[in-house]
């Protein structure tokens, strides 16, 4: 705690030279060069395993995180990521055979990796789809006039359509083993959108009054037997390694405040929501109302870190950098400004809570982007370097890495701040590279 008040007063009362920890963390940005090992831009697929089960916006890629467990963990130690997401780590951590733990604050990241992280016994699946795939020839919607779901449901489904999903919902709920019902649940989660009047290109919650919705028996059936076909693959591989049981746990948390032991952590390997960016609570609101996770989506975006929607007024950060980002969007725009500076200070919750649950000595690897807002430069990398050190951390690299554009939103409009497409003049680059942040506790 001292260090910690010594570390803010000198940066508070100082300017940055040369030999202070600000200077010293801006100089190790500034030289860093991309570094071709860790872009992998040849490869082809990032649907091999599970991978592929579900879309999710910024979704790691598989080799990345593979590079990390085999440079950056031991064999024996447990993995963690607090922002799992779609479990991507999780699932690469059991296919090299380690014990992995997870936390989400969203439940639908929760149901998928649930199912990724599950391998389902071949034959046992296919005869449960089977079963199930012939249920559906029972469907009678003079049957189903008399539901009464969630009104946001009506506002994005066509009547014909909600009463097929109600039916197929119902007939996973009766299943009683819980990997099946997730696999399924999940088989059915991701061709919502596809069976919605949501339009498909976006991410943003938008009715797209053109749209032609995917028939959802037939949507589902073709969803499933895809995800049939790599839980085979997936199965097999783990089953020839003996890593079918390796434990992999997903918890639905808050990564500021986990129930993960302390210093129980070998490594971990996470990348943080992306401010100004997307609304994990919004995008997965169809999964969210269908599967009662969501009664009240108000409520229930104010927990996500990132989230434009908080309604905390605070402009100051602990971090000198981060609060030179946030002067400077004062003067463009309030509410902005506010917005990131809450991200900044439950970003550094979280790196105190990573310094707990690490073993003394364990890594910690954070993947993150800068960005451009109203032409204000958001270096998230460089700010969260500064929180790693302020909750007793020690850098042990900055890796540069360049992106592929299809992962993650790049282009801004210079005037809005809005998402744009590429033909439009005023378009500018916003997440052209990313960092991995390799960081260590003393
Ligand atoms: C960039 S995504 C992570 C994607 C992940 N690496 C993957 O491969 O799927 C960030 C995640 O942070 C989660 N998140 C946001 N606020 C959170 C919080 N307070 N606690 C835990 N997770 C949170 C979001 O739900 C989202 O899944």
């Amino acid at each position: 705690m001292l260090t910690y008040v010594i570390y803010y007063t000198l940066q508070k009362k100082q300017q940055p030279n040369m030999q202070n920890p600000i200077s010293q963390i801006r100089k190790r940005f500034e030289n860093v060069p991309v570094n071709s090992d860790w872009c992998f831009k040849n490869v082809r697929s990032t649907e091999q395993w599970t991978h592929g089960y579900h879309r999710y916006p910024a979704k790691f890629l598989p080799n990345l995180v593979k590079k990390l467990i085999e440079e950056y963990t031991h064999p024996d130690e447990t993995i963690a990521d607090l922002f799992a997401g779609c479990g991507t780590t999780l699932v690469e951590a059991k296919v090299h055979g380690r014990v992995s733990v997870g936390v989400d604050i969203n439940p639908v990241a929760e149901l998928i990796t649930k199912a990724k992280t599950k391998p389902i016994e071949p034959i046992l699946l296919a005869n449960k789809f089977k079963d199930l795939e012939s249920r559906l020839l029972s469907f009678n919607p003079a049957k189903s006039k008399k539901l009464s779901l969630h009104e946001r449901i009506d506002y994005w489904f066509f009547p014909e359509h909600k009463y097929k999903i109600a039916f197929l919902y119902e007939r996973i709920l009766r299943l009683h083993n819980e990997d099946l019902r997730t696999f399924f649940l999940v088989a059915l989660s991701n061709v919502l959108k596809n069976c919605s009047k949501w339009l498909q290109s976006s991410t943003k919650p938008q009715i797209d009054p053109r749209k032609k919705p995917i028939d959802p028996f037939i949507a589902f059936r073709r969803q499933a037997k895809q995800m049939i076909k790599k839980n085979r693959e997936f199965y097999e591989a783990l089953q020839k390694e003996n890593f079918i049981d390796t434990s992999c746990e997903i918890r639905l948390e808050d990564a500021r405040n986990t129930t993960i032991e302390s210093d129980s952590i070998g490594s971990i390997i996470t990348s943080p929501p992306y401010v100004t960016s997307y609304e994990y609570a919004d995008i997965h609101q169809l999964t969210g109302f269908w599967f009662e996770y969501i009664a009240d989506l108000v409520g229930f975006r104010k927990n996500f870190i990132g989230t434009f929607y908080s309604l905390k007024q605070e402009t100051d950060s602990v971090s000198f950098i981060g609060q030179e980002i946030i002067n400077q969007l004062l003067v463009k725009d309030k509410r902005t400004a506010k917005e990131v500076a809450n991200y900044f200070n439950d970003m550094h919750a979280v790196t105190q809570e990573m310094h707990r649950i690490l073993k003394p000595g364990g890594h910690t690897c954070l993947v993150i982007g800068n960005t451009t807002f109203l032409e204000v430069k958001i270096k998230s990398a460089e700010v969260f370097s500064e929180l790693l050190e302020l909750s007793g951390f020690t850098l042990v690299e900055i890796i540069k890495r360049s992106i592929p554009h299809k992962l993650i939103p790049t282009i801004r409009d210079r005037i809005t701040g809005k998402f744009a497409k590429l033909e439009n003049k005023q378009s500018q680059l916003v997440y052209p590279e990313e960092y991995i942040i390799v960081a260590k506790k003393k």
